[in-house]
């Protein structure tokens, strides 16, 4: 186990927080690591930043993540990681597709060729679109940017005219994002959340079709994922049992 002193925690949001702290280790974009709540929880989280000071985003679902959201400068975070495959980081003209605090693992991708699509229900769930330059918002509801879907901001552009796609969000979205893909061959890359309890390979909480999510992922390739049927369709929840999403 690895510990780390809070160095700072900004508030983003009613729900979400930026919690950042110093650590050395070489972290990739799309990595994640298993943050330790003790007696509650372990959770994985993945990097919104990537400079010396680590930065991760938390929006808060349950106690595990709510503790870290509240975790103030001088406290400490345990974790274990980094861990999974990151994106693989192309030069060129970058789409970055990301719905909810799944944009915050696009961030590091971040460059001057970069385009983002950033959705949410609400306007509340739209997160970091200050770090875009070049952008597009939707929202379910409407209540900010134009009403609609990842997909219908899709719909508007040329998506042909990028050398890598790349999109990280609830698994019903990517989904609806990866049917839309036809014609771009495999230039597009997405982050997969399943539950997950060890984060190593060991206990198959986060499989699908056979590929571990966390050790085989979380970052996929269109082309993985077009031959995974239950991508959008079932998971397995925390005790073991198939369900649909
Ligand atoms: C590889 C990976 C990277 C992740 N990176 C991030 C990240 O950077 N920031 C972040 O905020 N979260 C991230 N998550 C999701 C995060 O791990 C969960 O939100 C967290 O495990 C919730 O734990 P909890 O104990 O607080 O809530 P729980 O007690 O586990 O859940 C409380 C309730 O909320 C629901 N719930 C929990 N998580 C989610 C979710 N993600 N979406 C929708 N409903 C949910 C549960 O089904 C349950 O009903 C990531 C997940 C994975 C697999
Ligand atoms: S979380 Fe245990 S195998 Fe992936």
């Amino acid at each position: 186990m690895k510990t780390s002193i809070i160095y700072e925690n900004i508030k983003l949001n009613d729900n979400t927080n930026i919690i950042k702290f110093p650590c050395n280790e070489k972290i990739e974009p799309g990595q994640f690591i298993m943050a330790w709540v003790p007696g509650i929880n372990e959770i994985p989280l993945s990097f919104s930043g990537l400079n010396d000071l680590k930065e991760i985003t938390i929006k808060i679902y349950g106690k595990a993540s709510e503790h870290i959201a509240h975790l103030k400068k001088g406290d400490t975070v345990f974790f274990r990681g980094p861990y999974g495959k990151p994106f693989e980081n192309t030069a060129g003209k970058k789409l970055l597709i990301g719905a909810g605090t799944g944009i915050a693992s696009l961030v590091p991708l971040i460059d001057k060729n970069a385009y983002g699509v950033l959705s949410g229900k609400t306007g509340n769930d739209i997160v970091f679109q200050d770090r875009f330059e070049k952008k597009s918002i939707v929202t379910d509801d409407g209540s900010y940017g134009k009403k609609g879907y990842a997909v219908d901001a899709l719909k508007d552009m040329d998506i042909s005219e990028f050398d890598m796609i790349y999109a990280c969000g609830p698994e019903i979205m990517l989904k609806s994002v990866m049917d839309y893909m036809v014609n771009i061959n495999d230039r597009a890359q997405f982050s997969l959340e399943r539950p997950m309890k060890c984060g190593i390979g060991i206990c198959d909480s986060c499989s699908i079709n056979g590929y571990q999510v966390c050790t085989d992922g979380p970052v996929f390739s269109l082309k993985q994922l077009m031959g995974m049927s239950e991508f959008g369709s079932t998971r397995l929840n925390y005790s073991g049992k198939r369900i649909k999403i």
